[in-house]
């Protein structure tokens, strides 16, 4: 950690009444892969562990993840943690393009950062929230440092390496696509895509005209070949915190999140599965995902009901069952959430609870 630098910027967040800013602060370590860049917003918590994000390929901290963080329900959670926002290596805003045959940090190498991250930080536990590489890095992390990490939110997790059909459907895909088209197809659902909203105009825009597009490029490498995570239900190699996965019912990841979900302790895990909310819920479900995230730190007992009061009153939850993916009964709890209703389910079968929230 030789090298460090510095930005203070005072966020954008449009302020309630009587709130003063939080002042977000970027900074930026070395680590033995190279640099790397992270902004903390807000102040440490006692005994609270911080909140640290991971973003996706084509992405940045803020492309990622400013819709869900500003998000109006989201503050009465936030404001009661620290957050660290992680920016890939050259993804963070004005990152100069690498030079031609610059090694790109696989993604093992990209979880193997975020110690000298904490360390600087002098934070020792986390609550994780990463979207698909940035899940993967997350959950590598975790593999390797379970005591510090209390909690994940691992939106569109791919766990598996590519295998050989997978090469050869990228292949022939990059032989009529540009980059940023194959990045949209793996961010967004063709349905999404083929709608052309003025999410995914502002999207493609991003990518599409982004000046690190080249650093882009090589992250997205790294996420192709990642290794197989390997999660095998009740082995050594699986997850041992609290998980919530989340992916849209329509994204282009919905198998891999359910077979990942097969693989983790049902115990410690639920599964969401969001309605209408297409390859990027954190963008286009924010009110939905505030709400499982809510439920899922109270599950932690970090939030208590008394302190959701706002949040709370906002709309009814009503948790009902669910049985397993494989088909056996299990203690994993399936959120399925319906658009129509707005309401958040889950639980094991036959077992209903209406909350008023
Ligand atoms: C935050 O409050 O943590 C945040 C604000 C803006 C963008 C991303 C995160």
């Amino acid at each position: 950690m030789a090298e460090l630098r510095e930005v203070q910027i005072t966020e954008e967040k449009p302020l309630l009444p009587g709130q003063t800013p939080e002042v977000a602060k970027t900074h930026s370590v070395e680590t033995p892969y190279g640099s790397v860049s992270f902004t903390v917003y807000g102040t440490p918590k006692p005994k609270r562990p911080a909140i640290l994000t991971y973003h996706d390929v084509g992405l940045n901290y803020k492309s990622c993840f400013q819709p869900l963080f500003q998000f109006a329900d989201m503050q009465e959670i936030i404001q009661n943690f620290v957050r660290v926002h992680v920016d890939a290596p050259g993804m963070e805003e004005g990152a100069p393009v690498f030079p031609l045959g610059y090694q790109y940090p696989s993604l093992d190498q990209l979880a193997d950062m975020i110690p000298c991250i904490l360390q600087y930080l002098n934070f020792s536990t986390i609550i994780g929230i990463g979207v698909g590489a940035g899940a993967y890095v997350l959950s590598r992390y975790a593999l390797t440092h379970p005591d510090t990490v209390e909690g994940l939110v691992l939106i569109n997790i791919d766990p598996n390496a590519k295998g050989w059909m997978d090469w050869a459907a990228h292949k022939l895909t990059g032989l009529t696509s540009s980059i940023s088209e194959m990045i949209l197809g793996h961010l967004f659902s063709q349905e999404e895509l083929s709608g052309n909203s003025e999410l995914i105009q502002k999207y493609r825009n991003i990518i599409a005209h982004a000046p690190n597009l080249d650093n882009i490029e090589l992250y997205w490498n790294s996420y192709n070949n990642r290794r197989d995570l390997n999660f095998v239900r009740g082995g050594d190699t699986t997850l041992k915190c609290p998980v919530m996965l989340v992916v849209g019912d329509q994204a282009p990841h919905e198998d891999a999140v359910v077979e990942c979900n097969s693989k983790l302790d049902p115990t410690q895990t639920s599964f969401l599965k969001m309605a209408d909310s297409g390859g990027q819920p954190q963008l286009t479900q924010p009110g939905k995902l505030t709400e499982a995230f809510k439920y899922f730190l109270q599950g932690m007992g970090y939030m208590a009901s008394s302190c959701m009061t706002r949040l709370s009153r906002s709309r009814t939850a009503s948790l009902t069952s669910a049985a397993s993916i494989d088909g056996n009964r299990s203690r994993s709890r399936t959120l399925s959430q319906s658009s129509e209703s707005g309401t958040l389910s889950s639980g094991p079968p036959g077992h209903t609870m209406e909350v008023s929230c």
